[in-house]
């Protein structure tokens, strides 16, 4: 059923293990999503960024997909339907009014004080309807640009101020594909957690060795965002499909070629994060 994250966080920040937020574009996506959490009996979240919002067909598109497919399918664990680093307010309202359970505001652009005005209106507007908020601070980098670490000081403020449901420190972590070489903070990221007692998010988890994910869990990360991982292994297996069946043209079994090692991602990750098994 459609959850918000509250509840799952509570319960994943107390027995120290992290839920996934696997990123959704299109209706396979979901279902490889969905079915695989299913088989694991682990909560799941589907992150929704603005622009796979758009490639959906809209906020209330995404919602009436993943509200069937729930049925459909019989899934019965908790799944949140989470609007992922979303641009202002009115992108934010319009996924609450549509059914999404959740929301991030990503603002770690403006400044502190800009950041945590447009963050309580967010979740004024969500409180009301009982829709779980995140922000971000600092900022998470890509493959293209930097990031820039968020402070303890900021972040204490940042929780005090808006009460905010759960934070995306920016600790070092960046969307897309590490080079190896990439420090996080860990130091900071416990500190945040220890100082605001605040759920936290690990933006940026694709292609992190498992070591980091689990540091990252210890240090009270309850959400961990994947995308880049489900991306990779789907084209891969895809890539191959095709290679070895040229005159294929059914674009249902050439999207499903790649649904097994999807699967087998999440699979991988629900059992790194510990939350195989905790959907209750
Ligand atoms: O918001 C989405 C995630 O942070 C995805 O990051 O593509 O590096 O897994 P990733
Ligand atoms: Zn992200």
């Amino acid at each position: 059923m459609l959850v918000n994250s509250n509840a799952l966080f509570s319960k994943a920040l107390k027995e120290e293990y992290a839920i996934g937020a696997y990123n959704i574009n299109n209706i396979e996506f979901t279902r490889f999503v969905l079915e695989a959490c299913q088989e694991d009996k682990s909560p799941v979240i589907l992150g929704v960024s603005e622009s796979a919002v758009k490639y959906f067909g809209g906020e209330k598109t995404v919602y009436n997909v993943v509200k069937n497919l729930i049925d459909e399918l019989n899934i019965t664990i908790p799944v949140v339907l989470h609007l992922d680093h979303a641009s202002s307010f009115e992108v934010c309202k319009r996924a609450i009014d549509a059914g999404f359970t959740s929301v991030m505001i990503d603002l770690s652009h403006l400044s502190l004080d800009e950041n945590i005005k447009i963050t309580n209106d967010v979740i004024s507007y969500a409180l009301k309807k009982n829709i779980s908020v995140e922000a971000e601070i600092g900022e998470v980098g890509s493959n293209t640009v930097n990031g820039i670490n968020a402070s303890l000081e900021d972040a204490i403020t940042f929780v005090q101020r808006t009460n905010v449901n759960a934070l995306a420190p920016s600790i070092g972590n960046k969307h897309g594909i590490y080079t190896k070489d990439e420090e996080l903070d860990f130091e900071l990221l416990g500190m945040i957690s220890k100082e605001t007692k605040v759920p936290l998010v690990l933006h940026g988890a694709s292609t992190l060795d498992d070591n980091k994910i689990k540091t990252a869990i210890f240090c009270g990360v309850t959400k961990i965002n994947i995308d880049t991982d489900l991306r990779l292994a789907w084209t891969k297996s895809v890539r191959k499909f095709l290679e070895e069946n040229k005159n294929e043209y059914d674009p249902r079994k050439i999207i499903l070629s790649g649904k097994n090692s999807v699967m087998n991602v999440i699979h991988s990750k629900n059992k790194l994060f510990g939350c195989k098994n905790k959907a209750n």
